[in-house]
């Protein structure tokens, strides 16, 4: 009896093993899959290899002279699309508007596939609709925004001036962001220890999430065997802190403790109405969304442009003079950005030459689709290679060289090419363009009226960023000069 089981046993898992290895009909190019494992293995040595997963695609994708990669990362199937045309395709067709029901994106939603960002169908729909009205007419877009964005630019300019010269921007610009994006949010202004509580504790989170993306996504269960050596165990725990920190926040509105119409009152008054989706889970997990997908993504677009003016003190030279003619000393507003070309171009520059979502994604396809001739399944995750675009040599001119010009027409107004895709594009557009746009534009223009900046020692930083879901800068100060 017991030989039959196991030999039963010994079948099955021949059978599954052989079944993983077979690739569906007409599948895109890419290694070959291996029992249980898919490519994983073949993508995680390159990863390794080149300290990027980004890269370890694109190595892949130029191997198999194809600009749709597909793999397989545990049990699921992956498609990495490359070139304009596919990017296009991918963003526009509506069959890659799902997200994906993995077990790692049900753990970035605190256990339950609710928000924004991670939903896909009519829940998304609906709050997708609701956030966006909410953040255009209470907030982003609108004076009010500009007002809390300015009172965060003078708090910097006065911690710069108070600092001894130098500065590390992430010190800086990581909490002003957060703060904008609190008070749109919650309401208030957020004081300094939690502030520093939150930014470390989602700072914490993205590290345990990038440990744990590789074992976790691909064997989600390997959480019952290792659940700390899998990273399981620490993001369980900092998600519950999280989760604290927010739900306190709601508690208060409930109790009217907090002044104002921000985005947590305008959610319970849905609530109160009694619509079905418009739960305490839904509003815990869209703030999160907002907190993390604005935080870190506006903060190093700015660290990047920080790091251009050092390495670029021409580029510099020409934007000051640039806000010098045209604004003088007046405070600057967004409105401001359609007379000042340059240093709209120069910034635009910056998120193409970093693109900070290298990897836009992760889709989920509702439906099989064809694309360059492959048929790709339904179901399968796709991730679209927006960083690669951006330096298509048959697209852009000299795509590695740093150039804002490329971004100004012959009569000297802005044009942003219809390959551009920062902010992606589509339904599943960036909805907080409009915050980071005003935020960046009116940080730098403040920053260069009042300082000249300048490497630290004379030493430039390090330029070569750290590439993993989102793009950094490496840890750097520059010296604030105040200008006379
Ligand atoms: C420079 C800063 C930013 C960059 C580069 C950026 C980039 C992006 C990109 C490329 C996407 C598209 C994802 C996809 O197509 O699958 C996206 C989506 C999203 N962004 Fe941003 N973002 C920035 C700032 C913000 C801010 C400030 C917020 C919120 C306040 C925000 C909230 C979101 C949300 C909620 C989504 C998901 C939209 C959906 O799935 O429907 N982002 N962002």
């Amino acid at each position: 009896m017991i030989s039959v089981l196991f030999s039963l046993i010994v079948i099955l898992v021949v059978v599954c093993a052989l079944k993983s290895i077979i690739k569906p009909k007409n599948y895109p190019p890419g290694p070959k899959w291996y029992p249980f494992l898919g490519s994983g293995n073949v993508v995680r040595t390159l990863a390794k290899k080149h300290n990027s997963q980004w890269k370890a695609f694109y190595e892949l994708s130029k191997q198999y002279s194809t600009n749709v990669l597909g793999l397989k990362l545990g049990g699921e199937n992956y498609v990495v699309v490359y070139g304009e045309k596919n990017l296009q395709q991918a963003f526009s067709a509506l069959e890659f508007d799902g997200r994906p029901n993995s077990f790692f994106i049900k753990l970035r939603c605190l256990g339950e596939k609710m928000g924004v960002t991670f939903t896909d169908g009519s829940l998304w729909k609906e709050h997708r609709h609701f956030t966006m009205k909410y953040l255009k007419n209470v907030g982003f877009g609108r004076a009010l925004m500009e007002k809390d964005i300015q009172t965060e630019l003078s708090h910097i300019i006065q911690k710069i001036m108070n600092s001894n010269k130098s500065v590390n921007p992430k010190e800086v610009f990581a909490s002003a962001v957060m703060n904008v994006l609190w008070k749109s949010v919650a309401g208030e202004r957020i004081n300094e220890d939690r502030l520093k509580y939150l930014i470390d504790l989602l700072g914490a989170r993205s590290i345990a999430f990038s440990m744990a993306g590789g074992w976790l996504n691909e064997m989600p269960w390997c959480r019952f065997i290792f659940p700390d050596l899998s990273g399981y165990n620490l993001i369980t725990k900092i998600n519950q802190q999280i989760s604290d920190v927010i739900e306190e926040t709601i508690e208060k509105h409930k109790s009217k403790a907090v002044e104002g119409n921000d985005f947590i009152y305008s959610f319970l008054q849905e609530m109160n109405k009694n619509k079905s989706t418009f739960t305490e889970q839904q509003l815990k997990l869209t703030c999160l969304d907002l907190l993390i997908a604005g935080s870190q993504t506006t903060s190093n677009t700015i660290e990047f442009a920080i790091l251009s003016l050092l390495q670029h003190q021409d580029v510099q030279g020409k934007i000051y003079n640039e806000i010098n003619t045209v604004l003088g000393d007046t405070p600057v507003c967004y409105e401001d950005s359609r007379r000042l070309t340059y240093t709209n171009a120069f910034i635009l520059e910056v998120q193409r030459y970093y693109t900070i979502v290298p990897l836009v994604g992760p889709r989920r396809l509702l439906d099989d689709v064809i694309m360059d001739g492959y048929t790709i399944p339904k179901e399968t995750t796709i991730l679209m290679s927006v960083y690669d675009l951006h330096f298509d040599h048959k697209l852009w001119d000299e795509p590695s060289k740093f150039k804002p010009e490329r971004f100004i027409t012959e009569n000297g107004e802005i044009k942003i090419p219809k390959f551009m895709f920062h902010f992606g594009c589509g339904r599943r557009r960036c909805l907080g363009d409009s915050l980071a746009k005003r935020f960046i534009f009116m940080a730098l223009v403040s920053l260069l009226q009042k300082f000249k900046i300048v490497c630290s020692n004379g030493t430039l930083p390090r330029l070569e960023p750290v590439i993993g879901l989102i793009m950094s800068p490496q840890v750097f100060s520059a010296d604030f000069v105040l200008r006379k």
